[in-house]
């Protein structure tokens, strides 16, 4: 049986790309209720989507900048008025623009901690709920280095150490909250479609080599995301870290970093 099935979930970016592929695929599969939640107003409109076909009420979309902490708050308080429980929460909601470098820190960084520790918050059995799991969103250049999107990049790779380190046995122990790390491979959504028009600024043609470099790369939708998310909730073990790449979805073994010496002939 299916993880999320009769479970509530709380997902961050909810309006376009993968976050609206995350409700409907787990709509799909047995999800109980849905908190949905966007900057963009439009998201209202797949809540009434998943409400027509699923059941009146168990999609809530509320228009909340994730960068606003009492904003971000609000949405899981409401999430609780509503569904009076909470189990899966995915930070998904993140931007791909290093001109604007500070907002990208904000929402990619500084959010996913938030939207985290609110997770803990609200799941963790050392605050009085049942635990739960947080699914936090990477991506495949969180374990490289990208001259075309270098702060992008390195909040990417951020996420992994956050996850990696929350989801360790001393914060599992007291709150049975799993945190999980999911690494999507070039995804067509709106984020990549224009990706090349927010380059760090002062640097000319750094636009023109994001965009050739993205279109080097394969692609997929966000389907075997969504799917490849589930595949995590079913089977990940807390602390791993998932990507899902070209069609295909693994979890990815991360080296010693005593292994790391580089050898000197
Ligand atoms: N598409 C890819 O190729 C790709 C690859 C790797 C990782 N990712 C990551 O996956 C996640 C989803 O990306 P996507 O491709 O679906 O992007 P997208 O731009 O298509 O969707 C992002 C969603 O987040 C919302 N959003 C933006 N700023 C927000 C804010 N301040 N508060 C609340 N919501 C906000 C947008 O309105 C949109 O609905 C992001 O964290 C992104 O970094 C995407």
């Amino acid at each position: 049986m299916e993880a999320v099935c009769g479970k509530v979930a709380l997902i961050t970016g909810t309006t376009y790309g993968i976050g609206a592929a995350y409700v409907k695929d787990l709509f799909q599969n047995g999800l109980k209720a849905c908190t949905m939640s966007d900057i963009d107003p439009k998201g209202q409109e797949l809540a009434d989507e998943m409400n027509c076909k699923y059941g009146e009420g168990k999609a809530l979309f509320i228009q909340a900048d994730a960068i606003q902490k009492d904003a971000l708050e609000c949405v899981f308080e409401k999430n609780m008025q509503t569904f009076k429980g909470l189990d899966i929460v995915v930070n998904n909601a993140g931007i791909l623009r290093d001109s604007l470098w500070e907002q990208t820190i904000d929402l990619n960084i500084k959010s996913t901690i938030h939207g985290s520790l609110l997770g803990i918050k609200y799941m963790g059995k050392n605050n009085g709920g049942n635990g739960g799991t947080v699914v936090n969103t990477s991506s495949i250049l969180g374990m490289q280095p990208c001259f075309g999107c270098p702060v992008y990049t390195g909040t990417k790779h951020f996420v992994i150490g956050f996850d990696r380190s929350m989801g360790s046995p001393f914060f599992f122990n007291l709150t049975g909250v799993k945190f999980l790390t999911i690494c999507p491979g070039v995804t067509e959504t709106p984020m990549v479609w224009d990706a090349d028009k927010w380059t760090l600024q002062g640097f000319p043609g750094l636009g023109q080599e994001l965009a050739a470099l993205l279109q080097s790369m394969p692609t997929q939708t966000t389907q075997p995301i969504a799917e490849g998310l589930r595949k995590m909730l079913n089977e990940g073990e807390n602390g791993s870290v998932w990507v899902g790449e070209d069609n295909m979805f693994y979890e990815v073994e991360i080296p010693d970093r005593k292994t790391f010496k580089k050898k000197i002939c």
